[in-house]
């Protein structure tokens, strides 16, 4: 079974945990690619929910596409589930998000849900969090001083760029990749997060910071994973 596989399989089986929830609430959804097998596997059942809020503006349109409702996080005060994947996820159900830059949205969504319904293939687990170089989206002004002290944590900080700079072909890389809400990522590699809820509470308090991609206190409460065996479900 390839990747996109395993995928695909895990988005069925979170299709098939939403539908266990009542009909007629407000679903959170995700963004990136095993979320949109999440979306896919759930169009046929869109009708079993008055609505969804969505993490990007990607997720939007493909939700958008397949007949759901999106509707304004402000006009919603009850959400029982958000479903999403992640980049990294440890033992404890803390995550590295934001490899698709839509940590910002992603953070609020997850604070908004009475749970956060992890959905990854077994790659994704790991004992200590940090090998995924973590995003942290910034006020694009800020940059050098967010920089500076990210690197006193010990991590190696970029700027990331947008799709279209090839800095592989000797282009400038001048073109910085901008979010949904017009703030720009630096990515910290080399990071050995032995204590998320410190390091998110830590990097929370730089000035400048709009949201690290730690979700640390708006961790996983279930993880749907798959490997070549099936899905197993676990609960944190
Ligand atoms: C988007 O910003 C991310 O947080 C994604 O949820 C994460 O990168 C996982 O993406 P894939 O499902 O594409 O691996």
């Amino acid at each position: 079974m390839n990747q996109d596989q395993l995928k695909q399989m895990v988005g069925e089986a979170a299709r098939d945990e939403v539908l266990k929830l009542p009909a007629g609430q407000v679903l959170g959804v995700g963004t990136g690619s095993t979320a949109n097998y999440f979306i896919d596997a759930l169009a046929p059942h869109c009708d079993h929910f008055a609505g969804t809020v969505s993490s990007s503006n990607a997720t939007t349109e493909r939700l958008l596409k397949h007949g759901f409702k999106v509707l304004d996080p402000n006009d919603v005060t009850s959400l029982p589930a958000y479903v999403d994947g992640a980049d990294e996820i440890n033992s404890l159900g803390h995550m590295i998000k934001g490899g698709g830059g839509a940590l910002t949205r992603e953070k609020i969504i997850a604070s908004m849900a009475k749970q956060f319904i992890c959905i990854c293939d077994s790659s994704k687990q790991v004992a200590v969090l940090g090998n995924f170089a973590l995003p942290v989206e910034i006020i694009p002004l800020a940059k050098g001083e967010v920089m500076r002290q990210l690197e006193k944590l010990g991590g190696v900080v970029s700027l990331r760029l947008a799709k279209d700079t090839r800095a592989d072909l000797g282009q400038t890389p001048s073109q910085a990749f901008v979010t949904d809400n017009g703030g720009w990522i630096l990515d910290v590699a080399g990071l050995k997060i032995t204590d998320p809820v410190r390091t998110e509470s830590l990097i929370n308090q730089i000035a400048g910071v709009i949201t690290v991609g730690l979700f640390a206190k708006e961790k996983a409460n279930v993880l749907l994973v798959s490997n070549a065996a099936g899905v197993e479900r676990i609960t944190f």
